[in-house]
């Protein structure tokens, strides 16, 4: 018997849009904007780096190039960023750095990957997973683009599972998602799974089990 595969679904246009513009919109002020935070953010950022394997990885939603300073030195990057304003700070960062000969940098949308499948060794995405609008079409197109064996990387926050937290949060989200282009009460972990994506390391990273890196594996199901 045959099966027929299943209907391939399109990314919403008018979220993805809406999306792309509350970005264009805090361009120019994310870096400053975000100041604080990174502090935070920076051990995170060096030990998901540390961990990546393989030599060609794919950024996706690689805003202004804030894990360029954390590449290792052996690896080439393509990088893809739904808003213009945003990459047009990462080509400046690689300028920057020096590193424009191994940085590739694209406008493109993870929920619909302009590459064939199985050719990158692994992928990466921090704080991306929040604010795009189908969180799961996106990690299947890391599944598909990413060869069998090679590692999906995520720093994400997500929704607290304590219960009345996670109902602040749902309460707060709407407000949130206009003004900072986040939603804060996404379910990461049930999406990678939902995806397909056979999780192997799901490490919490504080703030309450909110913050987390998840460590993903490409595999044959
Ligand atoms: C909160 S910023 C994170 C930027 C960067 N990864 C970092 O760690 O600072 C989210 C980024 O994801 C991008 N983004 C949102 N939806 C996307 C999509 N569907 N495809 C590609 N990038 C997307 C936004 O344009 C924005 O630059």
């Amino acid at each position: 018997m045959t099966v027929a595969p299943l209907p391939k679904q399109k990314p919403d246009q008018y979220a993805t849009e809406a999306t792309r513009r509350r970005y264009q919109r805090l361009s120019p002020i994310y870096d400053v904007m975000e100041g604080m935070a990174e502090r935070r953010y920076y051990p995170w950022r060096t030990k998901l780096w540390s961990q990546v394997p393989g030599l060609h990885v794919l950024e996706v939603g690689i805003g202004t190039g804030k894990n360029m300073p954390f590449y290792p030195a052996s690896i080439s990057i393509t990088g893809i960023d739904l808003t213009p304003g945003m990459l047009q700070r990462a080509q400046k960062r690689a300028s920057n750095l020096g590193i424009n000969s191994r940085v590739d940098l694209h406008l493109g949308d993870v929920q619909k990957l302009d590459y064939p499948d199985a050719v990158f060794d692994s992928a990466v995405a921090t704080f991306v997973f929040c604010s795009v609008p189908d969180p799961v079409l996106g990690l299947r197109e890391l599944k598909r683009v990413v060869k069998l064996g090679g590692r999906v990387l995520l720093l994400e926050h997500m929704r607290s599972p304590n219960p009345f937290l996670g109902a602040v949060m749902d309460f707060f989200n709407p407000l949130i998602v206009r003004m900072m282009g986040a939603n804060i009460n996404r379910r990461t972990v049930e999406n990678v799974r939902k995806a397909g994506l056979e999780i192997e390391q799901i490490e919490d990273l504080g703030a309450g089990r909110i913050f987390k890196l998840i460590v993903a594996r490409v595999s044959p199901k």
